[in-house]
This record gives C-alpha cells, sequence and structure tokens, in this order.
C-alpha cells in the first residue's frame, strides 16, 4: 500500500517481472514487501505477440500462498469467456478482460460475476473510455492500458494521463464504486503523475522486481516518490 495525504494506493506487483523459476518464493516476498495484490499477466500469443502463463500457474500461486493472497489475473487472450470459469476454480479473486478481446463484454461480466470474482475490464492505449462507459457501473476494476499490452518493461504512454483524469472525473460524477488500476510504465519516475490523476492502483513490474531483488526497497522507493 502506498500513501499519500489522505489517499491510499494499492499496489499491484507484476510477476511477470519476477524470476519464473523461482515464482513462489518472488510472489511471497511481494506481499511481504508492501504488494497488496499479485498481478498475474495472462498471454496468448494471439491477442498480444507474448505467451506467457496461464491457469496452472494461478493454481500454484493459490497452494503456495494460502487463501488470504489475492491474486488479479490480467487476460490477454482472444474469447477470454472461454477460460473465466477455468481461471476462477484455479484461485483469481479477479479476473480482468478486454474491452477489445471480448464483443459480448455484458454477457462475459455476468460470467465472471457468477463464478464469485472480481471483475476487471482493460482497455488499450488506442480505444477510446466511451467503450466501457454502458458497462462501467457493473464493474470491480477500470483496467488504463498505459503501455501496448505484451511485454513488461516498456515507457509509459504519456497520453494516458489524459485518459486517467477522464475516467476519474467520470467514477466521480456518476458516484460508481470501480477502481481505476494502471498497467505499464508505472516507475519512480511516472508513479506520481498516475497518483496526481487519480488512481486507486498501480500494477508494478519492473520497478518493482529490480535487478538487485530488494523488494522492501522497491516498495519503500515508490512510497517516496509521492511522500
Ligand atoms: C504488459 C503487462 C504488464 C507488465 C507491466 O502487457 O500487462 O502488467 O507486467 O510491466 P512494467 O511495470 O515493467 O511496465
Ligand atoms: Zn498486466
Amino acid at each position: 500500500m502506498l500513501y499519500v495525504r489522505n489517499r491510499t494506493i494499492r499496489v499491484s506487483p507484476s510477476l511477470l517481472a519476477a524470476n519464473f523459476a523461482t515464482m513462489g518464493h518472488d510472489a511471497a516476498g511481494a506481499l511481504a514487501a508492501g504488494g497488496d495484490r499479485l498481478h498475474i499477466d495472462v498471454m496468448d500469443g494471439r491477442f498480444v505477440p507474448n505467451i506467457t502463463m496461464g491457469m496452472p500457474m494461478v493454481s500454484a500461486l493459490r497452494a503456495h500462498l494460502g487463501a488470504d493472497a489475492y491474486l488479479d489475473c490480467h487476460l490477454m487472450i482472444v474469447e477470454p469467456e472461454r477460460y473465466v470459469e477455468s481461471f476462477a476454480r484455479a484461485g483469481a479473486n479477479q479476473i480482468s478482460i478486454h474491452v477489445e478481446a471480448s464483443p459480448h463484454l455484458h454477457r462475459t461480466i455476468q460470467l465472471i460475476k457468477a463464478t464469485g470474482a472480481h471483475v476487471g475490464v482493460a482497455v488499450n492505449p488506442a480505444t477510446p473510455l466511451s467503450s466501457i462507459y454502458e458497462i462501467i457501473d457493473q464493474i470491480d476494476t477500470v483496467l488504463l492500458m498505459t503501455v501496448n499490452p505484451g511485454f513488461g518493461g516498456q515507457k509509459y504512454i504519456p497520453q494516458s494521463t489524459k485518459k486517467i483524469t477522464e475516467v476519474r472525473a467520470f467514477i466521480d460524477q456518476h458516484g460508481l464504486s470501480a477502481h481505476i488500476q494502471v498497467d505499464g510504465g508505472i516507475a519512480l519516475d511516472t508513479l506520481a503523475t498516475v497518483v496526481q490523476a487519480g488512481v486507486d492502483d498501480v500494477v508494478v513490474g519492473s520497478a518493482f522486481f529490480r535487478a538487485d531483488g530488494n523488494l522492501t526497497a522497491a516498495h519503500q522507493a515508490l512510497q517516496a516518490q509521492i511522500g
């Protein structure tokens, strides 16, 4: 958790940047160091060019970390509705799907809700926010992509800031409960900007799993950026 004046900002360490050979250890370490939720990037080589991890990793982490760990699964896959139930069974607490990958978004949201998992809807940098306004009152998280999905370690796209401000205003004006999560290029140089623009949850990959492996120092460095 990060603290800024009268707000708290959730930190979701992205396991894509962890060491896959020591995943259980890294995931537990991220939570011990102050991470609130573990962000699990699922990529299929179709919706995005990369291939990463799937349900077996989610169930292995659930078994290793116990019931309290919050597993936030970001599905960057085509036809996500085919896998919603499997991810929920594997132990996902939240399932986020891409608006671009889900033509029957309303139906897929209901499918996720029926599993009992929280619902996130992700929006790519080039996708307008109007694509989610019809369903935003039904979801827990708006996942704004601040890079093009597919890879960790990319640079924050500056135009994203305007989008954060816009969705913050929409949520506040309509008295909605959806949280705003940002994903991609969130690091020491961009954190203050997104916090200022009104996010509730930051996904942090390469800036969290740093080369020196000191996750507590990584978390403290983030906090130091915002006071
Ligand atoms: C990108 C993924 C991100 C990624 C973020 O497609 O959705 O979650 O892990 O990594 P960083 O923080 O390194 O940009
Ligand atoms: Zn992600």
